[in-house]
């Protein structure tokens, strides 16, 4: 064989080894795949083409001129899911612990910079020891560069974090920037600073796990948007994830065949109780709503008082978001107001249309909620959906009470359609409390009191538990049974698909934050 053909193998199978057998045998022994399994399970067979495999790091120090490993700790490429083209990085633990240095990030700026010009997903798959020590600052440096990407890159095109290790340090934000992050149970972990640091400085003791695994963020931070059970469920949800979102945010997601005939459902009818006080599982109303099992829920075990996610509706892809009466009757609060602002902002930048599904009380009250800043985490719901400008529709299912009617996008906010069940209430506040307010003189002076009460509250229901004032200022369109909603919303959304919105020219709003 010629030589020169014979050295480029050997380099190349060096590279496919990674940082050796043992420590691929160790990778294993953990229920890892390593960085090439992951890739080749993710991408279509024999879609993969890698970039820079023949890349090594230029340090000196510390012995490392002697540790050179083809790649440098991180397979990075191009290939395709489902057809569709995407770029892809995987940190290589095997090679130093997957620790990031100047030429890694190099590799990784790469890529990142092509799938920009060419407008296709960027996925990267962190497994990774965080900075390279022996490189101290250029690493620093490296870990920027890719910052700065993630953020020319938001908006631009779609950008998922599989967490598939540890991801830790300055390693962080680099998923905290893009779009969503999936971390794997048990195997992966995410913190700004690890339980020894926490240790020293607060004195806390906490374990890895506790302090920044994947059920820690997926339910408390709210810095995972989906856990996964092992890398290859993990690799699954950014497959599904990808097939609801589009190449880039000049483009649509693709529609798919839908079964016209199963327009109307029936199913919708007995959802909603007839006491209002009742809860009822707004997923179930999603479900009777769109294509069958279609639904992707994002962020599901995280202010479950408000539900967001994916589905198909008559085959075109759409963000739900849904008040959840089930979690504190549904109220909007903290949490709940930016995990939707936040699904809102992804929707609008990538052309996915929002349908809104209300029923809701009002905001949460209490001073845990005022004094960690319900009034600025609120509007940014409120913001976020009057800044959006994909069709945008609103079913209200029960109640839409007070500032949250106008913050679930209600027609003053911009919203192009808004429906309303037969049994919506449109108020204020709740019948008892409008009553104890406005009547509270005569209840006093009343013989009983309590009677004069359910007399007024009885009154005030007739006249605003309703949604007719509304329907007849033009709020609301129109009010639909709701076994009709699923073709409404059908016919309104493609009706909608050509919407266009011009705003005045502005560098950036200023979202409250
Ligand atoms: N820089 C250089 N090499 C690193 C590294 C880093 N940041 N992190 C890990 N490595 C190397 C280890 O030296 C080890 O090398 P070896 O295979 O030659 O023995 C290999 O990666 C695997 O690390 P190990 O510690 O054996 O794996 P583990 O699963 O037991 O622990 C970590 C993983 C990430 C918890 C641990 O390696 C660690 O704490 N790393 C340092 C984290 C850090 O402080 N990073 C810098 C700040 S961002």
């Amino acid at each position: 064989m010629d030589p020169r053909i014979k050295k480029l193998n050997e380099r190349i199978e060096q590279a496919h080894l990674g940082g050796g057998q043992k420590r691929i045998d160790k990778q294993h022994s953990k229920k890892k795949l390593t960085a090439r399994e992951r890739i080749d399970y993710l991408l279509d067979e024999g879609s993969f083409e890698e970039i820079g495999i023949l890349v090594t790091h230029r340090t000196t120090d510390f012995g490392m001129d002697k540790e050179i490993y083809f790649g440098d700790g991180v397979v990075t490429g191009y290939g395709t899911v489902n057809g569709r083209l995407v770029y892809v990085y995987a940190q290589d633990f095997t090679v130093f612990g997957g620790a990031l240095s100047e030429t890694h990030a190099e590799k990784i700026c790469k890529i990142m910079d092509m799938a920009v010009k060419v407008g296709a997903p960027m996925i990267g798959l962190n497994d990774s020891g965080g900075a390279r020590i022996q490189e101290g600052v250029k690493s620093l440096g490296g870990y920027a560069d890719i910052f700065f990407r993630n953020v020319q890159a938001s908006g631009v095109i779609p950008q998922i974090s599989a967490i598939m290790g540890p991801c830790a340090g300055g390693a962080v934000y680099s998923p905290a920037i893009t779009d969503f992050t999936i971390m794997v149970e048990n195997t992966s972990y995410m913190f700004v600073t690890g339980p020894n640091v926490v240790k020293t400085v607060t004195n806390e003791e906490v374990s890895s796990e506790e302090l920044g695994g994947a059920y820690t963020h997926a339910s408390k931070s709210g810095v995972a948007h989906k856990t996964s059970a092992n890398d290859i469920e993990c690799l699954e949800d950014v497959k599904k994830l990808l097939s609801y979102i589009p190449q880039n945010n000049q483009e649509t997601t693709g529609k798919i065949e839908f079964n016209p005939e199963d327009e109307i459902r029936d199913v919708l009818t007995d959802i909603v109780p007839e006491n209002p006080n009742k809860p009822y599982d707004m997923h179930d109303v999603i479900s009777g709503i769109i294509d069958e099992d279609s639904f992707y829920e994002i962020h599901k075990d995280y202010a479950e008082n408000i539900i967001v996610g994916f589905a198909r509706l008559g085959g075109r892809s759409v963000g739900i978001i849904a008040n959840q009466p089930m979690f504190l009757a549904g109220v909007l609060g903290v949490k709940s107001s930016t995990k939707a602002a936040r699904f809102t902002r992804f929707c609008d930048c990538f052309n996915i249309p929002l349908l809104v599904l209300v029923d809701v009380p009002g905001f949460l009250p209490g001073t845990d909620q005022e004094w960690n800043g319900i009034i600025v985490h609120g509007a940014k719901l409120l913001y976020a959906l009057s800044e959006a400008t994909v069709p945008r529709v609103t079913v209200i299912t029960r109640k839409a009470y007070g500032g949250a009617y106008d913050v679930m996008n209600s027609k003053h906010i911009g919203a192009d359609f808004n429906y309303a069940w037969p049994g919506a209430e449109i108020a204020v506040m709740g019948a008892k409390g409008a009553s104890e307010i406005i009547f509270r003189r005569e209840i006093a002076a009343a013989d009983n009191p309590e009677e004069k009460l359910a007399e007024k509250e009885a009154q005030y229901a007739e006249k605003f538990a309703n949604p007719f004032r509304a329907a007849r200022r033009g709020f609301i369109d129109e009010v639909i049974l709701p076994k009709n909603t699923r073709r409404k919303l059908i016919k309104t959304f493609s009706m909608l698909e050509n919407k266009k919105v011009n705003r005045p020219n502005r560098k950036h709003g200023n979202i409250p934050l």
